[in-house]
């Protein structure tokens, strides 16, 4: 710490544990007047202004009223070079790779063009609140290089890594590495971006379709060399996927069981989407601690199905759970939107998915998910001051719908507080996207600022 201190006041919403398995007091913190001090790029301190103003006299401070001030959201699965080719029309998961998805990507052979893109994807990220991303790239160690200078220029807290795929015929041949470049171009990316500044590595097989056993076990090797990296694949999407990778990997009982036969499974693994579970995947993914990424708005538009929520989040089996937008795959950028989508497919399944649930997996649950939570996802002490600035009464439609809430009149005034925030927390997942962010801070420095509107 030591660096120039500032204070941000207004109405904060964070998470102190999981209301997916506790009471909603021991989980939400909601402070309508609160403070948070920042030095440098961290938080000095936070709680309500009537409580620690005083200490705080004469720092500079900016107030936002009529705002809800969220932990900056977590991405847990996206793909930056597929910005350029999201919305594109009519396929599934293997015929959309092979006819949109792999000739975008191989123009990121060109690194000046690599990071031209790995600009505009993360100020899109910005646009949208979102301030740390779990990442894929290409199998062009270059277009790695190029997202991560575009990172540690924003000091932005992102995870990435070398997009491996070395089966012949599933991608153009230009497009193939193979289990040793793979191996030797992890490594020294590894060694030129892990823990430099705010940059982390993922070691990162694309898929298991995708790999042949060699790269896999590369990858199991790198992660015993480098035991405190990342790793993020995708798993059980698609009903031919399955299919064909059950068919390549016959001594395999399950998707699962190839990642573990590699030696990747465990802490810091991520599997995204993770649609078509068994139970006993569901265990396995809990006992090792690893992770999934909930890709809703994703495994909509590709029509790959509707994941599992209830079953990732049961007492039983509990897994660690983080929301992806998926872009390109997902179509959009906004963590809000995904929400959305996340509340229809639990909908579909006869299940409600709140607004305080919605925003834990957005914010603390996405940390979590990633053994990002010293670091990122809430606004405790010592944490990272990223946070975005919403504005719950951003469009016409939210504020008609704010101004009409039906709030107990007779309930204390803390009590109709906190209840107004999750009706327009609510309504702001519902029906929010990036209108909704007015303002957000990564490292404790203003990073986006929503454009004024004239007229
Ligand atoms: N499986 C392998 N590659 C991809 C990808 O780029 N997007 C999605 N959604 N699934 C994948
Ligand atoms: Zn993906």
């Amino acid at each position: 710490m030591g660096g120039f201190v500032k204070a941000i006041r207004g109405a904060f919403l964070d998470f102190l544990a999981d209301p997916f398995y506790k009471s909603q007091d021991e989980a939400v913190r909601f402070l309508p007047d609160g403070l948070l001090v920042i030095d440098g790029e961290r938080i000095k301190d936070f709680g309500a202004f009537a409580d620690i103003a005083d200490g705080y006299a004469g720092v500079e401070t900016t107030h936002y009223t009529n705002r809800l001030i969220l932990p900056g959201f977590i991405d847990t699965h996206i793909h930056y070079p597929q910005t350029e080719m999201i919305a594109a029309f009519g396929e599934q998961l293997l015929e959309w790779l092979e006819k949109y998805t792999f000739p975008t990507e191989m123009k990121f052979r060109d690194k000046a063009y690599a990071r031209k893109v790995a600009d505009r994807f993360l100020n899109l990220l910005l646009a949208n609140g979102t301030t740390t991303g779990q990442v894929f790239t290409t199998t062009f160690p270059q277009s790695v290089d190029a997202f991560f200078e575009a990172c540690s220029e924003r000091n932005i807290c992102m995870i990435a890594g070398l997009t491996g795929i070395d089966r012949p015929g599933l991608a153009p041949p230009d497009y193939l590495d193979t289990a040793d470049s793979f191996y030797a171009n992890s490594k020294e990316l590894i060694e030129r971006w892990h823990k430099k500044g705010r940059n982390k590595y993922a070691i990162t097989p694309r898929f298991a379709l995708g790999s042949t056993r060699e790269q896999l076990a590369r990858c199991g090797q790198l992660k015993g060399e480098y035991p405190d990296t990342w790793v993020n694949t995708h798993m059980s999407e698609n009903h031919k996927e399955i299919a064909q990778v059950a068919e390549l990997f016959p001594e395999a009982k399950d998707y699962l069981n190839v990642y573990e036969r590699a030696g990747i499974v465990g802490p810091r693994f991520t599997a995204g989407h993770s649609i078509h579970l068994s139970d006993d995947a569901f265990q396995r993914m809990s006992s090792s601690k690893s992770s999934i990424s909930f890709c809703p708005s994703s495994n909509l538009f590709l029509g790959s199905g509707l994941f599992m929520l209830q079953k990732a989040k049961s007492v039983e089996t509990p897994v660690l759970v983080g929301v992806g937008t998926d872009m390109g795959a997902g179509d959009c950028f906004s963590i809000l939107r995904v929400l959305n989508d996340a509340y229809k497919v639990a909908a579909l399944q006869d299940q409600k998915l709140s607004a305080l649930k919605g925003l834990y997996l957005a914010t603390l649950g996405g940390a979590k998910s990633l053994l990002l939570e010293d670091e990122i996802g809430s606004f405790d002490q010592g944490k990272f001051a990223d946070f975005v600035v919403t504005n719950p009464r951003a469009t016409s439609v939210l504020d008609f719908r704010a101004e009409q809430a039906l709030i107990d009149v007779n309930a204390t005034p803390e009590a109709q507080a906190r209840e107004r925030m999750e009706h327009e927390a609510f309504g702001m997942m519902v029906l929010g996207d990036e209108r909704a962010v007015e303002a957000t801070y990564v490292s404790g420095e203003l990073l986006y600022k929503k454009p004024a509107v004239v007229g």
